[in-house]
């Protein structure tokens, strides 16, 4: 039984044992969403990036958060993302990467035509 109730809202059972999240209206998926929908004009729907972003679908949250903080830091080189990862706390950043990581990688480019 308690499958099913995780199963039909993962992200609440994902989320709820979290203290960083306790405070901060976990519950609130909406928050989520639109801070997910913030990154799908550069990443692509659900992270997976059509262009030349970096795909986020499908990486690790110990990874995605080390970049966030590099990102914020200076540590890592960046164009635009410098600017955004400032702008989130760390429980967003924390539920971004666990969003992000649960999203399956999809392979957007079409099939390389036969040379000859
Ligand atoms: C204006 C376009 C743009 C937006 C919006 C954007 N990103 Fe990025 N992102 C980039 C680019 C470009 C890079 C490559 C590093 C750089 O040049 O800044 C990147 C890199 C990253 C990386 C590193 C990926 C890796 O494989 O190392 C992460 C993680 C990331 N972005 C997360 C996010 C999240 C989360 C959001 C939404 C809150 C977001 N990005 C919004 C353009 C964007």
């Amino acid at each position: 039984m308690r499958w099913r109730i995780c199963a039909a809202a993962w992200l609440l059972c994902g989320t709820s044992m979290s203290p960083v999240l306790a405070d901060e209206g976990a519950a609130d998926t909406s928050h989520l969403r639109v801070l997910a929908a913030s990154c799908a004009a550069c990443h692509g729907t659900n992270g997976n990036s059509v262009g030349g972003t970096p795909v986020l679908a499908g990486l690790m949250p110990a990874y995605f958060v080390a970049q966030m903080q590099a990102f914020r830091s200076g540590k890592r080189d960046s164009t635009v993302m410098h600017h955004h990862a400032q702008g989130l706390t760390e429980a967003e950043i924390a539920l971004l990467a666990d969003y992000f990581s649960r999203q399956p990688r999809v392979t957007m480019h079409a099939p390389v035509p036969e040379s000859n």
